[in-house]
Parts: C-alpha cells; structure tokens; sequence
C-alpha cells in the first residue's frame, strides 16, 4: 500500500456528476493501491441541513451511491462523521492553532455566506478547519478531491504544519492533494462557467446519480450550447462546448483531444445524442445497484456501523496522543 488516504463528502442533496467524475470514481481506483478511508461528513452538511429527516435520509442515500459506485466496504473503511468523536475533539485543538486570518481568505466561506456574512453559521466560518480535523485525525497522507477542494487543502497543510510546529516535529504528515485532471471541475449544464453543485436551485444544471435515463438524456438535450459548428475545447471561449467536451472524456475514459477530434464536424445535437446515451451506459447501472440498496437500510446502516469501529480504532490513539502532546494527558 502507497500511503493512507481519506476523503469525505456532505450529505447533503444527492451525489451529482461533478462529485462522481471528480472525486468518486477516483476513489473507487485508488482502492487498489492504498488503504482508503471515506467519510460522509455530516456534521459539515449541518453548516446547511436544518432537517433531521432529510440528513438520515441523504446519509443513507450517499452511503447507497458510494456503495453502488465501487466503493467496496470490505476494503476501504467507509462510515458517517459524527459517529467518530475524534474528528470534533481534534477539530477545537486545531481551531486553536488557527488563525483568524487564514480563515478569513477562504473563498468557498465567502461563496456560501454571501452578502450576509453576519447570518452565517459560525460552522460554516470554521468548515475548513473541521475538515483539516477530518485528515489529520487518521494521518492520511493522500486526499482525493476535486478542484474546488484546493484551497482547503492547502489550509490543512498549513494547520498540520502549524500543530506540528508548537507541539511535536513531524507529528502529522502534510497531506497531499490529489486532484483529476479529466474532470476537476465539473461545470453546470446550464452556465459553462459555474460550478455544477448539488446546491444550485436549477436541477436542470445538474445530473443527479438518482435520475433515470430519461430525465439525463433530456437534461443533456436541453444543455446550454453556443451556436458555432463543431464540437472543441475551448474553456475561455466555448465553456459549455468545453464541458460537455470534458464530461465525455471522463465518462468514455478517453482523452479529450481525441473526443475533440472525433466529433470537430459534428452538430450539437448530434454530439448531444452521443453524449446522453454514453451517460445513461455509465450511470444506468449505479442507479439500479442504489435502488437496491436503499430498499434495505438496515443493511446500510450495519456497513456504515462496521466502518465507525474500524474508523475509530485509527483515529482515537492518534487524537489521545494529539491530547497529550498538547497537555491535556
Ligand atoms: P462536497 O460534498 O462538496 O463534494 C464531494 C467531492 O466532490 C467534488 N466535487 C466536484 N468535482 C468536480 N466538479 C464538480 N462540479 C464538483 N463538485 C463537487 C469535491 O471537490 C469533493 O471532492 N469539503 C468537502 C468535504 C470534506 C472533505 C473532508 C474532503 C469534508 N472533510 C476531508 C476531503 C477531506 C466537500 O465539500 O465536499
């Protein structure tokens, strides 16, 4: 095994493409060649979830789509956040050597609280540092995520880096991003130059692992296009051409300049068809196998218990002797 990585992911709507293409699917491959832990962070989905039944129902769900994905619980731990005390009790040891500063400059803060930063749960001002928690309470030394991910990451190496500086040299590895080139970034079908996520109010923007294949052939159909002849990747002056582009490629696992190539003459709609029936070919199966799974949650809720345990006995020596070296022991 190459190291230990871990990764997490909110439950909070659904699991959309962006989440599959850009970490997931990674996930699902790096199960080979490292010890893998995944994590459902509810506790960071409570930054925006006020809705006891909706959280129990999204865990299940994205327990269910992680499952169907390829995650195998048999090899990689996969489990719930709040069920393992050691990310909160690692989280206030963090959060105090943290500076305000750091926090202030992220830009995924200022995204979500918008113009009514005094509104905004403190939660969601110390969101990264909850995730740096996550990491470091495992020692991972690798973190599968998407591109939007970047800039906590970094703060989650500078956090280790810090606690490692006042307390214990070399303490906690500085964790290392690792982010898909193919589909780092998964834009939204309806504004090539926006994020797909699970939070725009438009469910046309997106392609959630739940629709069915008529609903993803329509919602590829009705995809915001451009009206020049061909298809090409042009992030700058073609974005939605240049995502649907990307989706293609991830999805086909090819590379994109010779999807480019393959569909140069080709009309939208033409390109469209391709794409829509390539989609349904790759998602159609996930979402059978999560059929099945969410008609039997006591199943689901014995895997997500039997990964808490084995998540806990990492964590918990590790947070005890955080807990020590900061003299708390
Ligand atoms: P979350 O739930 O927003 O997203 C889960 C993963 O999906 C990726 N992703 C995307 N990738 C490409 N294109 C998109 N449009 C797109 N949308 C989402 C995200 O980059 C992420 O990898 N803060 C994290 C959850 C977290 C975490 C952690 C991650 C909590 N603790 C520790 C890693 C390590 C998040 O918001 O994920």
């Amino acid at each position: 095994m190459q190291g230990r990585i871990f990764s997490g992911i909110q439950p909070t709507h659904g699991i959309q493409l962006g989440n599959y293409l850009g970490a997931i699917r990674n996930w699902v491959r790096l199960q080979d060649s490292y010890e893998c832990i995944y994590c459902i962070v509810d506790q960071h989905a409570l930054t925006t979830v006020h809705d006891a039944a909706e959280m129990r129902r999204n865990t299940r769900e994205v327990a269910a789509a992680l499952i169907a994905s390829g995650i195998d619980p048999a090899r990689s731990i996969l489990f719930v956040q709040s069920r393992v005390e050691a990310h909160s009790r690692l989280a206030w040891v963090l959060n105090c050597v943290t500076p305000l500063g750091w926090l202030n400059r992220m830009t995924q803060f200022k995204e979500k609280a918008g113009k009514h930063k005094e509104n905004a749960p403190v939660g969601l001002f110390v969101y990264p540092v909850l995730q740096a928690a996550d990491i470091l309470a495992y020692r991972a030394t690798h973190v599968p995520v998407g591109e939007d991910q970047k800039q906590h990451l970094e703060l989650s190496r500078d956090i280790a880096a810090s606690f490692n500086r006042r307390f214990a040299e070399d303490f906690f590895p500085l964790p290392e991003p690792m982010i898909q080139a193919e589909a780092a970034r998964v834009m939204s079908l309806r504004d090539g130059t926006k994020k797909m996520s699970k939070s725009d109010p438009s469910d046309m923007s997106r392609i959630n692992l739940t629709d069915d294949a008529e609903t993803i052939a329509s919602k590829i159909r009705k995809a915001k296009s451009d009206s020049i002849l061909g298809i090409s990747y042009e992030p700058e002056a073609r974005p939605e051409a240049s995502n649907l582009l990307s989706i293609y490629a991830a999805l086909a696992d090819r590379e994109r300049a010779d999807v480019a190539a393959e569909y140069a003459e080709a009309t939208f709609a033409s390109f469209k068809e391709h794409l829509a029936e390539l989609c349904v070919e790759k998602l159609s199966p996930i979402n059978a196998e999560m059929r099945g799974l969410l008609a039997n949650p006591d199943h689901i809720d014995a895997v997500l218990a039997d990964g808490a345990a084995r998540a806990e006995a990492i964590a918990r020596p590790i947070v005890e002797e955080a807990y020590r070296l900061v003299g708390f022991r």
